[in-house]
C-alpha cells in the first residue's frame, strides 16, 4: 500500500463560519440600531407611512452638501468595484491594482463621514462606529496583504465589504434619510 493511500484526508474546511459571523453581526447591529434610535422610531414610522415610490430624483443629488455627494459617489463606486473584486481571481495584477483603487475609495468614503453629522444634529451618530472600525481595519487589511497573511487579509476585506458596505447600504434607506427621499420621499 502506498504512503499516500495511508494518509488520512485533510479535514474539510469549516463551512458557514463566515455566514454565521455575518448573521451574528447583523443581529448586533439591529440591536444597536433599535437601542440608539429610541424616539426616532416614531419619525421613521411616520416617514414610512408617507412613502411614495418614484424614479430616483437625480436633481436632488446635486443639491446635497458636497461632502455627502463625495461620500455617496465613492461609496457606490466602492460597492460596485468591491463586488467585482469579490468575484475575480485573487492575487493577479488586476486584483492588486483594483484593490488599491478600492482602498482609496473606501478611505474617502469613511474619511468623509467625519464631516457629516446630519443625523445627530451636529454630532457624530451611532453609524460613525462603522467609520472608526473601517479606518482601523482597512490599513491592517493592506498590511496583512503585504505580509502575505492571506487568510487574515481575506477575512478583513470580506468583513469590510459585507459587514460595512452591505449594512450601510441597507440602513442608508431608513425612512427619512437621503437615499429614502431620493426614491420614496
Ligand atoms: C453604498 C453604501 C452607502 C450609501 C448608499 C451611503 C449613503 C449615505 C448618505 C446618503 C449619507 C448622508 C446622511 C443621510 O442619509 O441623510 C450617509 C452618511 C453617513 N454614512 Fe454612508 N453610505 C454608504 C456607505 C457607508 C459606509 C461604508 C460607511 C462607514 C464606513 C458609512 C458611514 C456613514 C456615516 C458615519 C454617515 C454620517 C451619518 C450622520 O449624519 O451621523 N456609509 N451615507
Amino acid at each position: 500500500m502506498s504512503l499516500a493511500s495511508q494518509t488520512p484526508p485533510a479535514p474539510a474546511p469549516a463551512r458557514g463560519g463566515f455566514l454565521k459571523g455575518f448573521a451574528l453581526s447583523m443581529g448586533v447591529v439591529a440591536l444597536i440600531l433599535a437601542a440608539a434610535m429610541g424616539g426616532a422610531l416614531d419619525d421613521i414610522a411616520g416617514a414610512a407611512a408617507q412613502a411614495r415610490p418614484h424614479a430616483p430624483d437625480l436633481a436632488r443629488l446635486t443639491q446635497l452638501p458636497p461632502v455627502i455627494q463625495v461620500h455617496l459617489y465613492t461609496a457606490l463606486a466602492a460597492l460596485a468595484l468591491g463586488g467585482v473584486l469579490m468575484a475575480v481571481r485573487k492575487g493577479r495584477a488586476f486584483h492588486r491594482v483594483a484593490g488599491w483603487v478600492w482602498v482609496a475609495l473606501v478611505s474617502v468614503t469613511a474619511g468623509s463621514t467625519l464631516f457629516i453629522t446630519s443625523l445627530n444634529h451636529g454630532s457624530w451618530s451611532f453609524i460613525h462606529l462603522f467609520t472608526g472600525w473601517t479606518l482601523i481595519i482597512l490599513p491592517l487589511a493592506v498590511l496583512w496583504a503585504r505580509r502575505r497573511e492571506v487568510a487574515r487579509h481575506r477575512r478583513a476585506m470580506m468583513g469590510l465589504f459585507y459587514g460595512g458596505f452591505a449594512i450601510n447600504l441597507i440602513i442608508a434607506f431608513i425612512p427619512g434619510r437621503t437615499m429614502w427621499s431620493l426614491f420614496f420621499g
